[in-house]
């Protein structure tokens, strides 16, 4: 962690400043030790660099499985593919290089895959995520200058009130609990004329949905490392699928990611069937989500549910 986290931090019971006390340093990273709050008796422990405002992973411990054994399959910067930087500018909706010297929030940052497109062109970032990805996201771009890596809540976000320029959410809001209220959490934080953009599942093929979630019910039980072998096992699906006529039949029966690279597909099969929470929603109502936060030209652009709008000056 670096002190000029301090700047964006408060104590997400009370609202206070927050004090460092450090046990273990490198160079200006602090390593060790714990954030006291000057309000109320709470103080946060900083582990490996990193300071935790969540006893435990809670219900995200798929993810952090999923995201520490594949901490690097979808990184731009490692596996040669542009996935990352092109999604995140098609939900930005704008050139990226427009994040140059922006204070960027990432909500739900997994890996720090869009964290590291977003520093490189000049974003200064603080991530956020519930569970242990965290750690591959501190492996990843922790020692970035410009990288703040935080493991929190959504629900309980340990930052202040209008400070990001731009805040996004990729993939995330739909894996909590409720996800219009994770949504709600994220405006507050905004300076006026900030941008804010999300992508969530939308609610579109039906019959991959409803055959995904009857599966769903079976595998969200099953032990993480279970799970994980399955998906292996059912990896190879993909060159019977392609069979002309096939896609469709095997898709209703047993949905897989169809993505050609069998790392991926394996991460992301077990992205379908492992969290706890997955919902999936429509263009209409998520709209409705940013009009009721009182945010202007809001757009709609895909792919999934993407939507961004500003917040009013
Ligand atoms: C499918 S992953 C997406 C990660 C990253 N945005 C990406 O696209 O690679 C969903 C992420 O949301 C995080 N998450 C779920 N519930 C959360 C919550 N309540 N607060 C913060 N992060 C949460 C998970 O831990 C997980 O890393
Ligand atoms: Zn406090």
């Amino acid at each position: 962690m670096k002190p000029a986290l301090l700047d964006w931090l408060q104590c997400p019971v009370c609202g206070s400043d927050l004090k460092a006390e450090v046990r273990g340093q490198e160079g200006t990273e602090i390593i060790d030790g714990r954030l006291a709050c000057s309000g109320c008796s709470v103080s946060y422990p900083i582990l490996n660099g990193i300071p935790r405002f969540v006893e435990d992973d809670a219900y995200v411990d798929n993810f952090s499985f999923e995201w520490n054994v594949h901490r690097t399959t979808q990184l731009d910067s490692v596996n040669g593919r542009t996935d990352s930087e092109d999604r995140l500018r098609q939900a930005l909706g704008r050139p990226l290089q427009e994040l140059n010297a922006t204070l960027v929030l990432d909500v739900g940052c997994g890996t720090g895959r869009f964290a590291e497109i977003a520093l490189r062109h000049g974003a200064t970032v603080v991530g956020i995520d519930l569970s242990l990805a965290v750690e591959a996201a501190y492996t990843n771009t922790g020692r970035h200058p410009n990288m703040h890596i935080v493991q929190a809540d959504v629900f309980k976000l340990p930052l202040k009130r209008e400070i990001f320029d731009v805040i996004y959410s990729l993939g995330v809001l739909h894996h909590t609990p409720d996800c219009r209220k994770a949504f709600d959490q994220l405006p507050r934080h905004l300076k006026p004329g900030g941008r804010l953009l999300i992508t969530v599942y939308m609610l579109a093929n039906r019959v991959y949905i409803a055959s995904s979630n009857i599966w769903r019910r079976l595998t969200t039980r099953l032990p993480k490392r279970v799970l994980y072998a399955f998906c292996h096992v059912a990896a190879p699906l993909y060159y019977i699928y392609k069979v002309p006529g096939l896609y469709h039949l095997g898709m209703a029966v047993f949905p897989i990611n169809m993505d050609p690279d069998w790392r991926w597909r394996v991460l992301d099969t077990f992205d379908t069937y492992s969290p706890r929470y997955q919902s999936y929603h429509t263009h209409p109502e998520v709209f409705a989500w940013f009009e009721d936060a009182g945010l202007r030209n809001i757009r709609v652009l895909g792919p999934a549910v993407t939507v961004t709008a500003e917040k009013q000056r």
